[in-house]
């Protein structure tokens, strides 16, 4: 069984993606962070966050991403968000990472099926995934989390009108480019986590999955 869960920056796919594949005994694959990855390494290499990025060398990152590239926590800091961001941009770094997506979609590690969390998940990568989440918020309540979630892992310095300019153009990013745009499937079911929290929003999920497995 493989379940797509689509949708903008922090609306609650990673969470959600997670406590479904724990519920389904699936494996699951953060496919942000194959692009956070990609970020890291050319950050590590010298690259600025705002320069101008050489498709060549981010492509050759990304195709160098090993799983034990995916578990650093420096990869959720901010300005690796904003560097994959942009990375993610290129249809070049975008082929790369396809097929190490596709291949765990194909082959998990728990065998029985998996849930991969994204973008393009449910448009691009698996197209033929038995179910279809795109999850969406509000840019505000999505900024909010994204605060709490920052001052939660203790940073101090946290400007919340910066936080949610950053997630409106990024926002804008991915679903502007022309390489795998944000959206939801023609097939996928919507889910607004708005007024939701984690729980109600599994229950929804889990409600809309196992009605169509019947
Ligand atoms: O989901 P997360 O914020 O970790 O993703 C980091 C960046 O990677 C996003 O801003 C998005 O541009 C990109 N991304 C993507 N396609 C995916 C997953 C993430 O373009 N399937």
């Amino acid at each position: 069984m493989i379940i797509a869960v689509d949708g903008p920056a922090a609306a609650g796919k990673g969470t959600l993606a997670r406590r479904l594949a724990e519920h389904f005994g699936l494996a699951y694959l953060d496919t942000g962070a194959l692009y956070r990855a990609t970020a890291m390494r050319l950050l590590r290499a010298g690259a600025a966050v705002e320069a101008e990025i050489e498709a060549e060398a981010a492509a050759a990152a990304a195709a160098a991403i090993e799983p034990e590239n995916l578990v650093d926590p420096t990869l959720r800091q901010e300005q690796t968000g904003a560097l994959a961001s942009r990375v993610s941009a290129l249809p070049e770094v975008r082929a790369a990472l396809l097929q190490y997506q596709r291949d765990f979609a194909a082959r998990p590690p728990k065998g029985s099926g998996a849930v991969l969390d994204g973008r393009d998940i449910g448009t691009v990568v698996c197209p033929q995934a038995d179910h279809k989440l795109f999850v969406t918020a509000s840019a505000e309540e999505r900024a909010r989390r994204r605060v709490a979630e920052l001052r939660e892992r203790g940073e101090t310095d946290v400007d919340a009108d910066q936080i949610l300019a950053e997630l409106k153009e990024r926002d804008k990013r991915d679903a502007e480019r022309q390489a795998s745009p944000l959206k939801a499937a023609a097939d996928a079911h919507l889910l607004d986590t708005t007024n939701l929290d984690i729980d109600a929003a599994f229950k929804a999920a889990k409600a809309l999955i196992s009605a169509a497995k019947g």
